[in-house]
């Protein structure tokens, strides 16, 4: 079979790709070998920064499949019609680890959803876990800092993440989350979803209502003790990766079932606690889940590097019928990924293959480094205009959202329960689990001081004294509730 003439990336054909061009068999080199400098300078140019977090990550493509009416609260056209299937593309990652770390950490599992809708692509960016570590944006930095390595020691510091937390204690929900048996899946296939924040519905009447997004596995849930984890890492730095590539290839497609819970603006109102605070859930017995629809992965990316590591989701990417809330995290977060993109991908991010909408895209942004879109040109390349350029459509104004206060800087921890909700979770956890809970939390203190130890048991405390005499007995301390630290953050 002809092979193809291979050629420099200015397409002119290569005689010889063994050997450069010397003075003599023994070297040295010309300069005029450009066939050698542009292999070498492109070499030098093979990565990109890596993701600031969830930098491990593995992906696939797939559908959604709407399955039940979801129409009287939603106009969006993904849930149109029931049996509507629409293209989708799912990244999942680790947090904390850089883009070689294992797979098979303790870690929160990163669930980044793109779906290319006919209204331009949805991305819903969750975790595998319903909750987060903090519920003021201004907070996430110093909380990612407490994850990554030390300055000096270029380790991970236990100290540090119980500094943090036992200093946060809106935390506790999700810490609990993370050392409890899932906190460390067997692979991604066996998670759950979440699209964790509270979003708007906009229906065809223009009525708003909240939603949370839920991904149930029907894979099940399954997980590692810390020692099966280790095991694994020991001979197999890519699990999950393995899993989800192998599955796919051998025709096992994933599936997770697509729910929703629903609130109406005025039980907002009413709720006992606040709807958008991140570090919290919605009870299912107030906020039954509602079935939607069913997402399969069946389609492995053709290029990594292309398809994924280039892939870019941000939670400012929402289609009509589908918008924000006042959650504070969700709203800095409308800020920050494209903020990320521009920088980690490029200006252009949205227009590469992966990211690049499959409906049509229509802006008046021009020119800008690495501007490969089709070449086109127009009269029309300011708006308004009359020469026939694209024009916005009142039909899609969203409701007004009703808000109100003064501006201040509102102190987040001020009457909010931090402990209920951590507290539920510890009692519904079979005695086995609540006892991996125990042994988790004692293993990832080890060498931390004491007073912080105790800071953090008053926590576990005020979520269940069972919680908290479990990990005790798990660290062989002794120790008893004083009251004198769990409500109050030292630095508040
Ligand atoms: P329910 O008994 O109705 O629901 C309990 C939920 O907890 C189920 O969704 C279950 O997931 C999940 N769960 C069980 N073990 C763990 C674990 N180790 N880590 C994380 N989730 C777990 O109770 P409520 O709705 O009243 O919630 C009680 C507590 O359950 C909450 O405080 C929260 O911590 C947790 N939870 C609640 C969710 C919600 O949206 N209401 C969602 C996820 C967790 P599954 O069905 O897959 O087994
Ligand atoms: C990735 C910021 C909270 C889930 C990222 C990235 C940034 C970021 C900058 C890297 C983006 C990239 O380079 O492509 C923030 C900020 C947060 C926040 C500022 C809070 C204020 C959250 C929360 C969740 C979450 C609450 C889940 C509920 C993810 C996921 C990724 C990610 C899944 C990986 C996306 C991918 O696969 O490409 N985050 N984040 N983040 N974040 Fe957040």
């Amino acid at each position: 079979m002809a092979k193809p003439q291979m050629t420099t990336t200015g397409g002119n054909p290569i005689a010889d790709n063994q050997n450069s061009i010397s003075a003599g068999p023994r070297g040295p080199l010309l300069l005029q070998d450009y066939q050698l400098i542009e292999k070498l300078a492109h070499q030098n140019r093979e990565r990109i920064p890596e993701r600031v977090v969830h930098a491990k990550g593995s992906g696939a493509f797939g559908t959604l499949t709407i399955t039940h009416d979801v129409t009287k609260y939603t106009k969006a056209g993904i849930f149109s019609e029931v049996g509507k299937k629409t293209d989708m593309l799912l990244r999942f990652s680790t947090v904390a680890g850089e883009r070689g770390a294992a797979d098979a950490e303790r870690d929160v599992r990163g669930w980044a959803l793109k779906f290319y809708t006919e209204e331009g692509n949805w991305d819903l960016v969750g975790n595998n876990t319903p909750v987060f570590f903090v519920r003021d944006p201004l907070k996430f930095p110093d909380f990612i800092h407490t994850q990554k390595r030390h300055p000096r020691t270029n380790m991970r510091s236990a100290i540090a993440m119980w500094d943090f937390w036992s200093l946060s204690p809106e935390s506790l929900h999700q810490v609990t989350i993370l050392m409890s048996d899932r906190g460390l899946p067997l692979s991604y296939r066996h998670t759950n979803g979440y699209g964790s924040h509270t979003y708007s519905f906009i229906n065809a009447k223009n009525e708003r209502f909240w939603v949370k997004f839920h991904f149930k596995t029907q894979q099940g849930i399954r997980t590692m003790t810390n020692a099966e984890g280790e095991a694994v890492i020991a001979k197999d730095r890519e699990s999950s990766q393995r899993d989800l590539y192998e599955e796919i290839e051998k025709g096992n497609f994933p599936k997770w079932k697509m729910q929703i819970q629903i609130m109406n603006e005025e039980d907002a109102e009413k709720c006992p606690f606040n709807p958008f605070d991140l570090t919290k859930v919605w009870p299912h017995a107030d906020y039954p889940v509602i079935d939607v629809g069913i997402l399969e992965l069946n389609r492995n990316p053709e290029n990594y590097f292309q398809e994924i590591e280039q892939s870019a989701f941000s939670p400012s990417n929402i289609v009509p019928g589908i918008s924000f809330s006042p959650d504070k995290m969700l709203q800095a977060r409308i800020f920050s990924y494209a903020d990320a993109h521009r920088y980690r991908v490029g200006t252009w991010y949205e227009a590469l293959p992966v990211n690049r909408p499959k409906s049509a895209v229509n802006t008046y942004h021009m020119d800008g480094s690495m501007n490969f879109m089709e070449p086109k040109s127009s009269n029309a390349y300011y708006e308004p205009n009359t020469m026939g350029g694209p024009a916005q459509d009142d039909r899609f104004a969203e409701p007004p959202l009703k808000i109100s206060g003064d501006a201040d800087r509102w102190n987040h921890r001020d009457g909010n329960d931090d402990y209920t909700q951590p507290g539920n979770l510890f009692r519904l956890m079979s005695d086995s689990q609540q006892q991996q809970l125990f042994s988790n939390i004692a293993e990832a203190m080890q060498g931390v001081p004491r007073e912080i130890v105790d800071r953090q048991l008053g926590h576990f405390h005020k979520a269940d004294p069972a919680y908290a005499a479990g990990v005790a007995k798990a660290l062989k301390v002794e120790w008893e509730a004083s009251g004198a630290y769990p409500n109050e953050p030292a630095l508040a």
